[in-house]
């Protein structure tokens, strides 16, 4: 649906992306991630044609972006970093606008801008001014339009940024429905967001991919390793020396609370040591009211990728 190849951009003084290449298959919800600066909306903006790149190149459903963009933007809808809306439109109107501007007239303009304002959830706003309406609404009826000609395709730029939770939630069950019938190229800052609604992620860092896989592969590939934690009343024992013992343990903090200690137990990555505690434990006669693994998240990975060489 999305093919990038060698693709390149250079603003004055500054190479925002240099030679990525990847392609998005149809039907995938693909999260495209990387720290402040590193080209996700450069990359965006190209894709939908906003602006040519300075070499290689792009297409969408086989048109290139650049020569047939006509084309490649029929299959597209693009929500940009910040929605460029008419203030002094009302919802319903601008939706109109944009979706004849888009090709669509009579019955089935109507009849889509209906649909989106139901599936955006802006029905309420529909004859409100753009300027008054609120950020998160902004945000909503900045889907609706990138939504109003049925492309099958979606590039999505911080869909859910400045939103409260609430509302975060709503745009994120939204973006999992689309995801059923539309591609999505989706980028964020809120990586919770990405493990929940994405099939795939690509991290990009100044200006190259440092990452594509499922977040499940990329979690369990990374060197940051786990944390169990224990919490216990271990009698006389010193727990910390009993545990350190266990192969796969790398170190052990612990705290005293009330007569129960909390251990804080780093395990190497991949590794479920609960088994082998349970069974320290039951040896030891510990009373235990808490033993719980805590895995690394896609965060830890994206921190790894992104800091690392910094
Ligand atoms: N119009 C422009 N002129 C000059 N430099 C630009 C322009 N737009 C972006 N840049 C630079 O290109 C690089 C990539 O910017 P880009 O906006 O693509 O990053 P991003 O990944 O979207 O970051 P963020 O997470 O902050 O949105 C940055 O160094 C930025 O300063
Ligand atoms: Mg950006």
């Amino acid at each position: 649906m999305i093919k990038v190849e060698q693709l390149t951009k250079k603003y004055p003084g500054v190479t925002a992306i240099s030679d990525l290449s990847f392609e998005v298959g149809k039907g995938e919800i693909v999260g495209f991630l990387g720290p402040n600066g590193a080209g996700k909306s450069t990359t965006m903006r190209i894709l939908s044609s906003f602006m040519p790149a300075t070499s290689g190149r792009a297409s969408i459903a086989g048109h290139d972006v650049f020569s047939d963009s006509l084309r490649a933007r029929m299959h597209l809808g693009y929500l940009p970093e910040s929605v460029p809306l008419y203030g002094d439109m009302r919802v319903s109107e601008y939706l109109r606008y944009r979706g004849s501007l888009k090709g669509l007239s009579g019955k089935k303009l109507r009849n889509r801008v209906e649909v989106v304002k139901e599936l955006c959830s802006v029905k309420d706003v529909e004859n409100q001014l753009i300027a008054t309406l609120s950020k998160g609404y902004r945000q909503r009826v900045g889907l609706a339009e990138a939504l109003v000609h049925e492309p099958d395709l979606l590039i999505l730029d911080e869909p859910t940024i400045g939103l409260d939770p609430n509302q975060i939630r709503q745009v994120r069950e939204l973006i999992k429905s689309l995801g059923e019938r539309h591609t999505i190229l989706l980028s964020t800052h809120i990586l919770s967001e990405v493990e929940m609604t994405c099939s795939r992620v690509i991290i990009i860092h100044r200006g190259k991919i440092e990452a594509s896989d499922t977040p499940e592969n990329l979690v369990g590939q990374i060197r940051t390793s786990g944390t169990v934690k224990v919490e216990a009343k271990t009698g006389s024992d010193d727990p910390v020396q009993m545990i350190e013992k266990i192969p796969g343990v790398k170190n052990v903090s612990v705290n005293m609370e009330d007569g129960w200690q909390q251990c804080s137990i780093r395990v190497e990555a991949n590794s479920d040591l609960r088994e082998a505690i349970f069974r320290l434990a039951i040896a030891r006669h510990w009373v235990v009211r808490e033993l719980t693994q805590e895995r690394a998240t896609l965060e830890d990975v994206f921190v790894e990728l992104t800091q690392a060489d910094d």
